[in-house]
C-alpha cells in the first residue's frame, strides 16, 4: 500500500494506492470522478480516456503507480466553472449524445487530437475516434459536432424561438449532464460499507453438480456470505411460459459461465480470491454447440430442461407466414433455396451489468442498469418471497440495453439476497 500524489483538474490529492490499481479505479473509487467510465477494462473501448500530462491515455490499463506525481485531467474539469467547452456545447447541440455511455471519452479524444491538429478533414476524425467505440449513435453525429466544432459553426439552436419546437433538432433534456461527465449510472453510485460480489461460474456446457466445497472460501478473512443454488432454488422468467431460470445452477449447469457459487466479501480482491478456494466436483452430460444437433431427438438425461414438452431440447416452435405461400410459389417466375444459420450476438452495450442493492425497513431498494425495471420487480419479489411493495427498483442513466438488459439477471437476484443475509 502507498500514498500517492496526483493533481486532479487543477486539485492535489493524496490516496491510498495498492500497486496494482488503475488510474481509472484511483480516479472513480478513491476521487468520486465517475465521469471516466469502463466499458473494456481491456483497452477496447476507449470509454475511460483521460489526459495524464497533457496526453489522452486509457486510465483502465495505466496502472496508477506509473502516474504518480502527475497532472490529471478527466472530463469533469472539461467545462469551466458550469461553462461548457465549445466542444461539449456541439455534442449537445447537434445531438451526438445518446446513452452517453462513451461521450466523456469521445470528448476526452477529441480534444487530445485537436491539440496535434487543429484543421482535420473528417476523415481525420474518423481516424483519431477509431479507438473509441459508440454503439448507440452510429457516430455520424459525432463526427458532426467534431466539425462542427472545428469550422466553428454558429449555433443551430435558438433559444428564443420557444414556439418553434416541431420540425427542428432539439437536444436531450439530459444532454448537458452526459457530456460533463456528471450523469449517474449504475456503478456510479456509491453505498455505505458496502460488500463486493463474485460468482464462481461453470466451466462446463451441461453437467451434473456432484458437489460444492466452499469450507476454504468461507473461512477466509472478510468474507461475510457464500451462496449456492440451494439458496435460491425459486423459478423466474419473462414469459409466464418461460418460469425456467433460477438465479444459480441448482443440480447441474447448463452453460459455461452459469453462476455457481457467489460471494460476498469486503472487498473485490478478497471476493475474487476466495473464488478460487472453492471446489466443485461435476459430472459431465452431453453438451449441444450444433443447432440440428440440438434440435433431435435425445434421452431424459441429455435434455437440459427436464420440462421440455418434446422430448428434445427445443423450448418453443414458432413459424410466421404471410399470405399464401403455396400459391405465391405455384405463380413465381424463379424459385430459390436458401438456408440461414446464424450465431448468437451479444448487445453489445458500452456500460457493463452493475447492482448495488440493500434492505432497511421498508424492504428492497436495488439500483441497476435495467431496461425494465417492471420485469425485475416482479422476479424480486417472486424469487425472495416478499410482497412487490416491498422492492423498490431504481433505474438510473444507462449506458445502452438495445433489449440486452430488458430481461431480470441472476446478479441482481443474487446480490438482493446477499444483502438481505
Ligand atoms: S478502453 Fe478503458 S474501459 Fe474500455
Ligand atoms: S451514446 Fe455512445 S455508446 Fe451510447
Amino acid at each position: 500500500m502507498n500514498i500517492i500524489k496526483l493533481i486532479v483538474n487543477e486539485k492535489e490529492y493524496h490516496v491510498v494506492a495498492e500497486p496494482h490499481d488503475t488510474l481509472a479505479k484511483v480516479l472513480r473509487e478513491k476521487i468520486q470522478l465517475t465521469g471516466t467510465k469502463l466499458g473494456c477494462e481491456q483497452a477496447s473501448c476507449g470509454a475511460c480516456t483521460v489526459f495524464v500530462n497533457g496526453k489522452a491515455v486509457q486510465s483502465c490499463i495505466t496502472p496508477v503507480m506509473r502516474v504518480a506525481g502527475s497532472t490529471i485531467t478527466t472530463i469533469e474539469g472539461v467545462a469551466d466553472q458550469n461553462k461548457l467547452h465549445k466542444l461539449q456545447e456541439k455534442f449537445v447541440e447537434k445531438g451526438a449524445i445518446q446513452c452517453g455511455y462513451c461521450t466523456p471519452g469521445m470528448i476526452m479524444s477529441t480534444l487530445a487530437y485537436l491539440e496535434e491538429n487543429q484543421n482535420p478533414t473528417t476523415s481525420d476524425i474518423k481516424e483519431a475516434l477509431s479507438g473509441n467505440l459508440c454503439r448507440c449513435t452510429g457516430y455520424k453525429k459525432i463526427i458532426e459536432a467534431v466539425e462542427a466544432y472545428v469550422n466553428d459553426e454558429q449555433s443551430s439552436i435558438n433559444d428564443n424561438d420557444t414556439y418553434k419546437m416541431v420540425g427542428q433538432a432539439r437536444p436531450t433534456i439530459e444532454a448537458v449532464k452526459k457530456v460533463q461527465g456528471t450523469a449517474d449510472y449504475a456503478d456510479d453510485f456509491k453505498i455505505k460499507n458496502a460488500l463486493h460480489c463474485k460468482f464462481v461460474r461453470s466451466t462446463h456446457a451441461h453437467a451434473k453438480i456432484i458437489s460444492i466445497n466452499t469450507r476454504k472460501a468461507k473461512a477466509l478473512v472478510g468474507v461475510k456470505a457464500v451462496i449456492t443454488g440451494k439458496d435460491l432454488p425459486i423459478k423466474f422468467g419473462v414469459l409466464p411460459i418461460s418460469q425456467d431460470e433460477t438465479a444459480m445452477a441448482v443440480e447441474k449447469t447448463r452453460y459455461i459461465g452459469e453462476i455457481v457459487v457467489a460471494i460476498a466479501a469486503d472487498t473485490e480482491e478478497i471476493a475474487a480470491h476466495a473464488c478460487k478456494l472453492v471446489e466443485i466436483k461435476y459430472s459431465p452430460l452431453r453438451s449441444f454447440f450444433d443447432m440440428k444437433e440440438a434440435c433431435e431427438d435425445v434421452g431424459t438425461d441429455e435434455q437440459i430442461h427436464s420440462h421440455s414438452k418434446f422430448n428434445n431440447n427445443i423450448h418453443k416452435k414458432a413459424e410466421l407466414r404471410f399470405g399464401n405461400q403455396q400459391k405465391g410459389l405455384a405463380n413465381a417466375d424463379y424459385k430459390v433455396d436458401v438456408e440461414f444459420d446464424f450465431q448468437g450476438l451479444n448487445h453489445g452495450f458500452t456500460e457493463p451489468h452493475a447492482a448495488t442493492a440493500w434492505w432497511d425497513e421498508n424492504g428492497l431498494t436495488i439500483i441497476t442498469a435495467t431496461q425494465v425495471p417492471h420485469y425485475l420487480h416482479r422476479y424480486l419479489a417472486k424469487v425472495l418471497e416478499v410482497p412487490m411493495n416491498q422492492v423498490r427498483v431504481i433505474k438510473p442513466y444507462l449506458g445502452g440495453g438495445f433489449g440486452g438488459k430488458s430481461d431480470p439477471f441472476p446478479h441482481e437476484i443474487i446480490v438482493s439476497h446477499l444483502s438481505r443475509m
